[in-house]
C-alpha cells in the first residue's frame, strides 16, 4: 500500500508529454484478440488497469507483454477457456471482452462486473444490444453463458450512449454476417480510436463519433501496429492542476480538441490557455473567479471522469459554483476528503449536486482516495493546500497515472510516495 506526502504551495512550470489513453488502450487489447496476427500498440503507459487487462488476455491462451511504451499481443493460441471470476473482477472494462470473444469463438462463459465505488455498472444496455444481434444469452446469476453461433447484424439503438457498450457491439458485428447500425452511440474520442484500429486491422466500420456507428461484418482481421490517441483525461487533470497551483505548463502530444468542454469552463478567467497541433499551455495564477454550473454528460460536453479535479479547483475559486453529475450516481466521493482540507461543499445526493463555495485556502490533512479520479482531485488540491498532506490509496491512481507524483515532482509539485507500514503511523509528520 502506498501513500502520498505533499506539502502543498508549489507551482506548476515545465513540460510533460502524454502518452496513450488509458480507457483506448484497454478497448484495444479487447480488439487484438480478433486476428491471430501480431498486434501492437505504441506510447502506452505502465498502468494497473493496462496491466491487469493483459494478464486477463494472458489467462485465455494470447500472449501479451509489454516492452518499454509498446505492448505486444498475439492471440493465434487464444482458447475460449473462460476468463476467471476473480480476474473479471479485477477489472470492470474485463466486460469489454465479450464482443471479442463472441466474434473469434461464437460462445463466451463471462462473469458480471459488478458495482463499484462510482456505481452500479448494470450492463443492460451491452446485453440488450447482443441479444438484438442474435446472440442467445443465458443468466446464471454471477455470469453469462452467450451463444452466438448464429450472430447476425442488425439494427440496434442505446437508451443511453454507453461507451462500452458500444465498443463490445462494435466487436461483436466486426465479424458477424451483415451490416450492424448502432443509433445513439457513444461518441468518446476512445469509441472514434478503436474504429479506426478495427479498420487498420482490415474491418468496415463507419460514423463513430457522430452518435451512428455502421459495421459491415468482414470475413477476417489481420494485425496491426498502431499509436492510440493520447490521454485526454490525464491532460485535463494536468490543466486542472495548473490552474488551482498556478504556473505555466505545456502539455505535449495532446489533442486539444478533446478537451473543448474543459477550455470551455475556463476561458475568460484568470487562467489562459493556449493551443496549437499537439500542444496545450496553461498559464495561471491560481486564483480563478467561481466557474459557473457545469454538469458531467456524455461526450463532447464535460466529461464525469474531470469532475471530482473540477471539483478541487472550484474549491478554492472566488464564489460559488453548481456541479452536477449526470454520469454515475455515485461519483461524490471526493467530496469527504475535500472537506478535511477546509473545502465548503454542500451535497445533495438525490439531486447529484453539488454547490461548491469557494474558500481563499486549502489545508494539508490526512485523507483517503476512494477511486482513481477520486485521488487525482485529492493531489490536486494538497498541491494547492497550506501544509503537509497525507494521501492514501495510491494503488487507485496508480490504476490511470503513469508514476503520477513523478511527473509532478518535475513540474516543482513537493510530492513524495511512501510505503505504508503499520509500525510508524503517519501521523508523525505532522507532529513536526
Ligand atoms: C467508460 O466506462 C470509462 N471506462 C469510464 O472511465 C468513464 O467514466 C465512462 O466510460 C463514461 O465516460 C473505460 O473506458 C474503461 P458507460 P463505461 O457504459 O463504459 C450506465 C475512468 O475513470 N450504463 O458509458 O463502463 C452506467 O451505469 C473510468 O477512467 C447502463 O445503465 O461507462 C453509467 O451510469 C471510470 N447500462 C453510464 O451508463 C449499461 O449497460 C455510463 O456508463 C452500461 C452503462
Amino acid at each position: 500500500m502506498y501513500t502520498y506526502i505533499v506539502r502543498g504551495g508549489n507551482k506548476l512550470n515545465g513540460s510533460v508529454r502524454l502518452k496513450a489513453a488509458k480507457n483506448s488502450v484497454l478497448a484495444l487489447i479487447a480488439a487484438s484478440i480478433l486476428t491471430e496476427d501480431d498486434v501492437i500498440l505504441k506510447n502506452c503507459p505502465d498502468l494497473t488497469d493496462i496491466a491487469n487487462k493483459l494478464k486477463i488476455v494472458n489467462s485465455i491462451g494470447a500472449k501479451a507483454l509489454c516492452g518499454g511504451d509498446d505492448i505486444f499481443i498475439n492471440a493465434r493460441n487464444a482458447r475460449n477457456t473462460g476468463m476467471s471470476a476473480e480476474l473479471a473482477r479485477t477489472l470492470r472494462s474485463s466486460f469489454v471482452l465479450l464482443g471479442p470473444i463472441l466474434s473469434r469463438f461464437k460462445e463466451a462463459k463471462i462473469y458480471l462486473p459488478g458495482g463499484c465505488r462510482i456505481g452500479q455498472r448494470p450492463v443492460d444496455i451491452h446485453l440488450d444490444a447482443l441479444e438484438k444481434l442474435n446472440v442467445k444469452i443465458t443468466n446464471h446469476e454471477t455470469y453469462l453463458l452467450c451463444d452466438a453461433r448464429e450472430m447476425r447484424g442488425s439494427g440496434v439503438t442505446f437508451k443511453f450512449p454507453s461507451v462500452g457498450a458500444t465498443q463490445n457491439v462494435m466487436m461483436a458485428a466486426v465479424l458477424a454476417h451483415g451490416t450492424t447500425t448502432i443509433q445513439n452511440a457513444a461518441k468518446e474520442p476512445e469509441v472514434v480510436d478503436l474504429q479506426n484500429f478495427l479498420n487498420a486491422m482490415g474491418a468496415s466500420v463507419a460514423g463513430a463519433g457522430t452518435g451512428t456507428i455502421e459495421i459491415n461484418g468482414v470475413e477476417k482481421l489481420h494485425g496491426a501496429v498502431y499509436t492510440p490517441i493520447s490521454d485526454r483525461i490525464v491532460a485535463g487533470t494536468l490543466v486542472l492542476a495548473a490552474a488551482a497551483c498556478g504556473g505555466d505548463l505545456t502539455i505535449n502530444n495532446a489533442c486539444p480538441h478533446h478537451l473543448n468542454a474543459l477550455f470551455e469552463i475556463l476561458k475568460d478567467n484568470y487562467c489562459e490557455i493556449e493551443y496549437s497541433g499537439d500542444t496545450i499551455r496553461v498559464r495561471s495564477d491560481g486564483r480563478l473567479n467561481a466557474l459557473g454550473e457545469i454538469a458531467s454528460e456524455p461526450y463532447p460536453f464535460f466529461p464525469t471522469d474531470l469532475q471530482p479535479q473540477l471539483t478541487a479547483l472550484a474549491a478554492v475559486c472566488l464564489g460559488n459554483t453548481g456541479i452536477t453529475e449526470k454520469i454515475f450516481e455515485n461519483r461524490f466521493g471526493h467530496i469527504a476528503e475535500l472537506k478535511k482540507m477546509g473545502a465548503k461543499i454542500y451535497v445533495d445526493e438525490r439531486a447529484r449536486t453539488a454547490l461548491v463555495q469557494g474558500v481563499d485556502a486549502l489545508y494539508g490533512a490526512e485523507v483517503s482516495a476512494c477511486d482513481l479520479r477520486c485521488g487525482a482531485s485529492l493531489v490536486i488540491a494538497a498541491m494547492r493546500a497550506k501544509g503537509i498532506s497525507v494521501i492514501h490509496g495510491v494503488e487507485y491512481i496508480d490504476r490511470g497515472y503513469e508514476n503520477f507524483e513523478m511527473m509532478l515532482r518535475g513540474l516543482g509539485a513537493d510530492i513524495v510516495r511512501v510505503q505504508e507500514c503499520k509500525r510508524k503511523p503517519l501521523q508523525k509528520i505532522f507532529d513536526k
